[in-house]
């Protein structure tokens, strides 16, 4: 292909396939963060670092990639959580990797503190090239901190599913248990990378950890004879692990069986020593995992659904003051935000009609006031033609309307489960909805939102909130659980997330795109996670047709 030969320092591959465009085919690059000898900010404690992500594409806004854990307790912490981004090779890609101390279980981190940044393009972060910069730390410039960036390509779309459990760990706490977790190392070429870590089972010396997965890149390179170490560590608060023990093994033997934790120090000191307990590897099974772009490809549809919110809190639309309040030049920040999402949006649906509806208002010819109404007052036919379609409908509702309450999210998103779910009857990734709710954030009915969200997150649906206007959005983030998975008020889990909430007004003086990038930038990941846990193949593929049973290898054999 023409378009593997035009990247100076990394292939296209995924290869391009048939009819899209060079713009589109890009590589995916995972970044690995690790610092070295950063500020102690912390009175009684270690610095509890954390790294954001931030990227800038050919000269617009700056927007959130995405966070690392919170390491406890450490001044040079290796961060386990990797991003992935995409490489555009056309593109100037600037990042920005600021590393706080998070003191504060808030998303904001405006009450954290600020322990420095490295300011680079994607460009310089070459393959396989650790990047080391000096932090410059406010308040206290002139004293370096040490930012590493390793970036690889990922060429491998394997991952593998693990599931694992321990038995007759040793005790290291004082009351006779231990916390286990387990870290898996792939060998490099200077040591040991850290490719995963698991949670922390409480006092426990039988432990079981959740399934999880790790890329086949992350772990081994893809080699299945490659050296993979895995330590498994008794947790503690201050951030002074204990080592349990270690063994070593590879991706061919981790397939099998149980392994025996060493601790060489015990094993010095302790006559007849025999272990410090076994992990058996219950689950070790390597699949293909699809991307986004597989989905897309492969014949997957992106259904569109806009959602207003026509309240009282909005303000009188006659008067400048108003949200709705249409300027001469025909704008408003709800307009502006429908425009702004649905023109990325619309490339991926192919019949282009988009339902559209309104909530919180009193609607002719009875005013009640109904929380799910079509803009164009056709319940058999809510669709409107393109955005274009979605804009028109609004100015024309807006009037016919007067601004009511409470604002309930609640009955347009289960509407839009309702839809999703006869979707999910096909058994295909054929379809995948989107709702965009724009809202001045005020929102009335959280409980049933909560549980509707949670009910949503079991459905090839995302959500994506805007807030326009100046209110106090903190339920919003809630909403969006990037703290933590969404809890209905029984304490039924999210299976997901599937919530972006983003403040409207952080983009005020963005070039248009900006928006977009941001509310969109979880969208591809949740496609991804939604199919992958439903066990779908992109519905076209023409590579899971030759090979149906290509992740159970053992299951074709019967
Ligand atoms: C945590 O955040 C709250 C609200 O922003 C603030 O009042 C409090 O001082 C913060 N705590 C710390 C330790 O910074
Ligand atoms: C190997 O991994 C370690 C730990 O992450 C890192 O410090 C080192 O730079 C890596 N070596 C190479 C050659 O990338
Ligand atoms: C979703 O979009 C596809 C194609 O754009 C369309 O054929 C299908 O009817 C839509 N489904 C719903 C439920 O709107």
């Amino acid at each position: 292909s023409p378009l593997q030969t035009t990247s100076p320092s990394m292939g296209c591959s995924p290869p391009c396939k048939g009819g899209i465009m060079a713009a589109q085919c890009v590589t995916k690059v995972e970044l690995t963060v690790s610092c070295e000898s950063l500020l102690d900010m912390d009175l009684f404690s270690k610095s509890d670092p954390m790294c954001v992500l931030l990227i800038n594409t050919a000269g617009s806004q700056w927007y959130e990639v995405g966070r690392t854990e919170t390491v406890k307790n450490c001044l040079s912490p290796k961060f386990a959580k990797k991003f992935i981004i995409d490489y555009y090779f056309e593109l100037v890609q600037r990042l920005k990797f600021q590393i706080y101390d998070i003191d504060n279980k808030t998303v904001d981190l405006s009450d954290d503190d600020f322990l420095g940044e490295l300011d680079c393009t994607l460009g310089q972060v070459r393959p396989h090239v650790t990047h080391v910069k000096t932090c410059d730390r406010r308040p206290y410039p002139g004293k370096v901190a040490v930012v590493r960036i390793r970036a690889e390509e990922i060429k491998d779309s394997r991952v593998v599913n693990f599931e694992a459990e321990a038995r007759k760990l040793d005790k290291k706490d004082f009351f006779g248990k231990s916390d286990p977790f387990l870290e898996f190392y792939k060998q490099n070429e200077t040591g040991w990378q850290l490719a995963h870590r698991t949670e922390v089972v409480k006092r426990n010396l039988n432990p079981t950890w959740r399934p999880f997965r790790v890329p086949l890149q992350s772990l081994c390179d893809g080699d299945m004879d490659k050296p993979i170490k895995v330590e498994c560590y008794d947790h503690n608060n201050d951030g002074s692990h204990d080592l349990i023990g270690i063994f070593e093994t590879n991706m061919k033997r981790l397939q099998e069986a149980e392994f025996e934790c060493i601790n060489s120090q015990k094993k010095q000191k302790k006559k007849g020593y025999k272990n410090s307990g076994v992990v058996s590897v219950k689950m070790c099974q390597v699949v293909k995992e699809y991307t986004f772009l597989d989905y897309i490809m492969g014949g997957c549809q992106i259904n569109f659904t806009v959602a207003i919110d026509f309240t009282g809190s909005n303000g009188d639309p006659n008067t400048p003051q108003s949200l709705h309040y249409i300027s001469p030049q025909g704008y408003n920040e709800y307009l502006s935000a429908i425009w702004s999402v649905g023109m990325v949006i619309q490339d991926y649906s192919s019949h282009k009609m988009f339902p559209a509806f309104g909530f919180g208002a009193q609607i002719p010819p009875t005013w009640q006031v109904s929380h799910q109404f079509p803009l164009n007052f056709n319940p058999a036919n809510p669709f409107c033609p393109g955005i274009q379609g979605v804009v028109e409908a609004y100015k024309v509702c807006l009037p016919q309307v007067k601004l009511y309450g409470p604002t309930n999210f609640s009955p347009v998103i289960n509407h839009l489960a309702s839809i999703a779910l006869q979707a999910t009857q096909q058994r295909t990734a054929s379809q995948y909805h989107v709702l965009l709710i724009i809202t001045d954030g005020v929102i009335t009915d959280m409980d049933q939102t909560c549980s509707a969200i949670v009910n949503a997150s079991r459905l090839p649906m995302s959500i994506i909130i805007i807030g326009v206007g100046r209110a106090d959005f903190t339920a919003m983030d809630i909403l969006d659980g990037d703290d933590g998975r969404l809890r209905a008020p029984t304490g039924e889990m999210a299976a997901r997330d599937i919530v972006q909430f983003v403040p409207f007004r952080k983009f005020q003086n963005a070039p248009r795109e900006a928006l977009a990038q941001s509310v969109l930038a979880e969208l591809p990941g949740q496609v991804e996670s939604y199919f992958r846990i439903q066990k779908l193949n992109p519905p076209n593929d023409p590579e899971s047709q030759l090979q149906p049973n290509e992740s159970q290898p053992s299951a074709s054999a019967q």
